[in-house]
């Protein structure tokens, strides 16, 4: 039978707070925060928060069964000081956490992407050490446990004005994740530890929304309706459109891709009046960026 996840209070909808987010109201109190990018299960947010009840801990997973079970876990534990968010840390970093506003970043295990062409994915490239630099307290830390040899290679060259000193050794097992236990089995008893200690402030900017601007046309005709794909700087490609005749709306569904941030959501297209009114449905999270208006315009440019 298939375990429910048991209590949604500590999940936060990034998309629809307000950015940045605001630790003191999300915890409900001030304290360190700690942040855990793919936490897999949860297991080692769990365990940490338990061990450290004194401090507030966000984790970030981008795969929702991941999520569900780390709701599990933390119900299960009781636990007041974990926040879970779903979605890629990297967009999440630009857009949804203050600078300065973090006392620590983990990431334990995280993908290697062996495969050269498959590197854009990997987690701590230069851009991505000064993102964290930036949303790090000073002296805050940054701490990568990793069991793979080149990948670990890589990030000590990518330190390069990054604002840290480094420390790197091997240790044993210690933090008991799916992976560690997985890589443990097969045979591998030391792994890559590196713990980054912010000596300079990198200053990177959040990445605020920008105004939407939503339109109004005078003219709509679903049957010859179709909007242009966008393929330039920004991606946008326009998937399928519903039509309702009696209740005049139209859906277009959306995919928009603009740097590490991929947004799918519904563009609605309402009777108003003698007109129709376009705008991003309701209820679909979209984080209003410039390929969201780039969107908008392509659907309006359609009508006209
Ligand atoms: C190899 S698993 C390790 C999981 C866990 N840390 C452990 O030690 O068992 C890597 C995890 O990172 C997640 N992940 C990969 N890239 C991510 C990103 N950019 N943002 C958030 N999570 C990410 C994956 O979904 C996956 O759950």
């Amino acid at each position: 039978m298939r375990a429910y996840y048991r209590c949604l209070k500590p999940l936060v909808l990034w998309r629809e707070a307000a950015r940045p987010l605001d630790w003191a109201t999300l915890f409900g109190r001030a304290a360190p925060v700690e942040l855990e990018i793919g936490f897999g299960s949860g297991d080692y947010l769990v365990a940490r928060a338990q061990q450290y009840p004194e401090r507030n801990f966000v984790g970030v997973e981008m795969e929702w069964a991941g999520v569900q079970r780390a709701l599990r876990r933390i119900a299960g534990a009781g636990l007041a000081n974990v926040r879970v968010l779903l979605g890629d840390a990297r967009p999440i970093l630009w857009r949804a956490i203050a600078p300065q506003s973090l006392d620590r970043v983990y990431t334990l295990f995280p993908c290697p992407w062996p495969k050269k062409h498959h590197h854009k994915h990997r987690l701590l490239d230069p851009r991505q050490l000064q993102l964290i630099n930036s949303r790090l307290r000073a002296g805050g830390e940054c701490y990568l446990l990793t069991d793979h040899a080149e990948y670990f290679q890589w990030v000590l060259g990518n330190l390069t004005d990054t604002g840290f000193t480094a420390f790197a050794r091997t240790v044993p097992p210690q933090v008991d994740t799916k992976y560690e236990r997985k890589w443990l089995a097969q045979g591998q008893s030391r792994f890559y530890e590196l713990t980054l200690t912010k000596t300079q402030h990198c200053p990177v900017p959040l990445l605020e929304d920008v105004a939407m601007e939503t339109y109004r046309v005078r003219q709509f005709e679903p049957a010859r309706f179709q909007p242009t794909d966008v393929n330039e700087d920004i991606h946008v490609a326009f998937k399928e459109t519903r039509y309702d005749p009696a209740r005049q709306i139209a859906m277009t569904r959306v995919v928009v891709v603009e740097d590490d941030l991929t947004q799918h959501f519904w563009i609605e297209i309402v009777r108003d009046g003698d007109g129709w009114r376009i705008r991003p449905a309701p209820g679909c999270g979209v984080v209003p960026t410039v390929g969201v208006q780039r969107a908008l315009d392509a659907i309006r440019d359609a009508c006209q």
